[in-house]
């Protein structure tokens, strides 16, 4: 996996196919044994949790659905800052297992915001797989309950994460070279 440009910023490679692989398939395997007769239902968050949702979904061998939703922000007409909603959340969470499905936390921002309109649905259970985790990063207070790879504290790239739209089709995820 050689260096490579996008959008004019040099990358460099950081995980491969196969690092990304195997802890794909030990988060489905504990959730195979966690949830075992709960039937969980999924909410993978787009745009960039599709490959990992996808990856993640294919190692599970219990019964469980997935929907897939998009989350926007826009700024509130008070001084309250922006407002989340999501888009796709057709399902109803009453009394479900439901699982989060994210890409990488990096503040915790977003799904800080958005948890309390989950729970407000009052699920059985609510738990976040995360793929990738940037814990010196995170300023909301946010419990992951399942977490492929904790990385430091850089923009990362590929596997479904973009910079500015490009780079989602890199099998392998890639990191911002500089920046230190
Ligand atoms: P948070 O609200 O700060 O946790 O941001 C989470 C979202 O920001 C993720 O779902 C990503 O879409 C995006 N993001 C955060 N860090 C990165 C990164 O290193 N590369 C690409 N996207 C990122
Ligand atoms: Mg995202």
């Amino acid at each position: 996996m050689p260096e490579m440009l996008v959008n004019g910023r040099k990358f460099e490679p950081y995980l491969t196919v196969s690092q990304i692989d195997e802890q794909i398939k030990r988060l489905g395997a504990q959730i195979n044994m966690d949830y075992k007769d709960k039937r969980p239902l999924f909410i993978a968050i787009l745009n960039g949790s599709f490959m990992f949702a996808s990856d993640l979904f294919k190692e599970l061998t219990i019964d469980a659905e997935i929907c897939f939703i998009k989350l926007a922000s826009y700024k509130g007409t008070r001084s309250t800052g922006h407002v989340i909603t999501s888009i796709g959340l057709d399902e109803s969470l009453k009394d479900r297992h439901v699982i989060i499905i994210e890409d990488i936390v990096d503040t915790g921002k977003t799904l800080s915001e958005f948890l309390p309109q989950l729970k407000d649905q009052q699920p059985a259970s609510l738990k976040i797989a995360a793929l990738l985790h940037k814990p010196d990063a995170l300023v909301h207070p946010l419990k992951l309950d399942y977490i492929g790879f904790s990385v430091p504290n850089k923009f990362l790239l590929g596997f479904g994460l973009d910079y500015d739209g490009l780079g989602r089709n890199l099998k392998e995820i890639y990191k911002l070279v500089g920046e230190e």
